[in-house]
């Protein structure tokens, strides 16, 4: 009794500083779960948001297992690619209880762009954030969704994500509150979000040994290659909500035929607007646009068309005005033709933000240099944990890697994932594996936990991708943290850029930065021979990665900024220990 009434205290007590939700550790009483089955929102967070009105809780069940869905095998969540649409009003409490039924592997899910703020530890990264959710085991997400936009989920792992492991997540507000309200006069984010994703010809996650070899062999918006409709009514406005939900390097291109869209927000942060015939979206970027139905009535196609990675697939949907007869449509092979010249697509780190922002001008900053290199260690060496592969099958793993291959490295390390969940068990990390950003070369092995402490105060990334070894882009990643994208550039000569050559480029007052209206990001694009500023503000604490998931399929890219955070002794002993843990191969063996 006395126990519980000391936990009741301590559970009471963290919650009133507001820095952890009492869902994410209390006693569970899952009465009032609700099984999604129908593959639609859970009605009772979905709702128009008022102001003064009381958040709430917005529960879920996800079975994630393999299944054989219409074409082909994938992952599901409760039966479904993509998994259950989520929706909740700024303030609710979103809790998803997951079940790992994915035979021999573990798994994790991510919130795409959600600041996770007090509650790092639902960020969903295997070994940072939490332990991995064992085959057979359920784990309990649940944070508040602080900001409004447009988000989205998957399964952490690569392969699984590319198996149909991802779903929307929309947090609404009151109309009154959206900056671009006046601009459309629709806002369905139930109807009107469209999440692409890429299909392969088999399950990636049972493939791992071949996984090079496996391309893409379709895309699909919201789990259809030509089946989704957008009903509209002559003349009104549509904000439709865009979500590159691909785990591989395709940007995706989206266009409307004899339509123009107006872009009025950029990973869930509303933009200047911009109108433009095309936006392009790399991997896990969103972008929100307005079309006002203002040609003739018909059906027109929306064309989603990949490039890199998804080169030549394309899927489509139709944009239909309200009383045509599009059963015509289904029958039809829209051209191939593009209608917009390419010099006219919008992407997203060249919007500006809709506030101004008050930046320093001089603060201190990181170099992040990124280019292939041929490594020289032995596989047996090497841990591919978590990058592609949801299962640690060291030592096991087929070898993907030969002696020769090279690999993307950011200064000349790939990341190495922890022995232990480093956000909740900081003194179990062994102290050999981490190397500080900035003085990797002090560290011999090819990987290491590349660690940038910081505090309270601004820093700058600067992510280049020098381009000596690879023609390759690459897109990037910032968990909990939005980024000020500062500056951005690319070799019009293609000539590769060193580190001296950034540094004198630099010096010499050649590189300007938009100190004023950068906008805020989660998902950067790197590009070849060049390079993309940010600046993060780390005032929360937690271990957030920024990474590279598309730069590889075997050696893990990335770092991790960690913030100071001391998580109450309750909420680590009530989320689950991965002390004992042993990977599902080794149990095997
Ligand atoms: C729509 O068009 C098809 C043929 O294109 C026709 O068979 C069908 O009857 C039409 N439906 C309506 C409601 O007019
Ligand atoms: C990059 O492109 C250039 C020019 O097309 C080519 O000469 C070079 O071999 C390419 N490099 C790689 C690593 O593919």
């Amino acid at each position: 009794m006395k126990l519980f009434v000391f936990c009741f205290f301590v559970i009471a007590n963290i919650s009133n500083n507001g820095k952890a939700s009492l869902e994410s550790f209390a006693p569970s009483s899952d009465t009032n779960f609700l099984t999604d089955t129908t593959h639609k929102s859970d009605k009772s967070c979905h709702r128009p948001c008022k102001f003064n009105v009381k958040p709430r809780r917005c529960y879920y069940n996800f079975e994630v297992e393999p299944s054989i869905h219409d074409d082909g095998p994938a992952l599901t969540i409760n039966g479904f690619s993509p998994g259950p649409a989520l929706h909740a009003c700024v303030h609710d409490i979103i809790i998803v209880q997951v079940k790992n039924k994915i035979p021999d592997q573990d798994l994790a899910i991510h919130w795409h762009g959600l600041e996770q703020r007090g509650t790092p530890y639902m960020d969903g990264v295997p070994m940072i954030t939490q332990c991995p959710i064992n085959y057979g085991s359920t784990f309990k997400y649940a944070f508040k969704v602080s900001s409004p936009g447009t988000f989205f989920y998957h399964a952490y792992s690569v392969t699984h994500q590319s198996d149909g492991v991802y779903g929307s997540l929309i947090v609404d507000q009151p109309q009154p509150l959206e900056p671009h309200s006046s601009l459309y006069d629709y806002d369905r984010s139930q109807e009107h979000t469209l999440i692409i994703g890429a299909r392969f010809p088999e399950l990636l996650s049972a493939s791992l040994n071949v996984i090079n070899d496996i391309p893409p062999s379709s895309l699909v918006i919201n789990g259809d290659v030509k089946g989704t409709k957008i009903f509209v009514m002559q003349s009104y406005g549509y904000r439709l909500r865009l979500i590159n939900a691909i785990g591989l390097e395709c940007p995706i291109l989206v266009s409307i035929n004899d339509h123009l869209m107006t872009v009025v927000a950029s990973d869930g942060k509303p933009v200047q607007p911009v109108t433009t015939a095309a936006v392009k979206l790399y991997p896990g970027e969103r972008m929100d646009v307005v079309v006002r139905a203002d040609q003739t009535s018909g059906g027109y196609w929306l064309m989603a068309k990949g490039e890199s990675a998804c080169d030549n697939l394309k899927a489509r949907s139709m944009f239909i005005y309200s009383g045509f007869n599009y059963t015509s449509m289904l029958e039809e092979v829209p051209s191939n033709e593009l209608n917009y010249d390419s010099s006219s697509v919008i992407t997203g780190q060249k919007l500006l933000s809709n506030k101004d922002v008050n930046i320093a001008n001089k603060i201190k900053s990181f170099y992040l240099g990124i280019d292939k290199n041929a490594i020289k260690v032995k596989d047996e060496d090497l841990d591919y944990r978590y990058t592609s592969d949801a299962v640690p099958k060291k030592p096991t793993y087929p070898s993907v890697l030969s002696l020769t291959d090279s690999v993307v490295q950011i200064n000349g390390k790939n990341f190495l994932f922890p022995n232990a969940p480093l956000l909740l068990k900081p003194r179990d990390v062994f102290n050999h594996i981490v190397c500080d950003v900035g003085a990797e070369e002090k560290h011999y092995d090819v990987q290491c936990l590349q660690t940038l402490k910081t505090t309270n105060e601004e820093v700058e990334l600067i992510l280049v991708n020098e381009g000596f070894n690879s023609n390759d882009s690459y897109t990037f990643h910032m968990h909990g943290y939005g980024m000020h994208v500062v500056a951005s550039w690319q070799s019009p000569a293609g000539l590769p850029l060193s580190r001296k050559e950034f540094e004198k480029l630099d010096r010499d007052g050649l590189i300007v930065r938009n100190l004023q209206n950068p906008p805020i990001k989660d998902t950067i694009a790197v590009p070849n021979k060049g390079f993309t500023i940010v600046r993060i503000n780390p005032d929360y604490g937690g271990t957030w990665l920024l990474e590279c998931r598309s730069c590889s399929l075997t050696l893990p890219v990335a770092i991790l900024i960690s913030t100071p955070i001391s998580l109450p002794k309750a909420v680590v002993d009530t989320l689950p220990s991965c002390g004992s843990y042993k990977p599902a191969d080794v149990l095997l063996h």
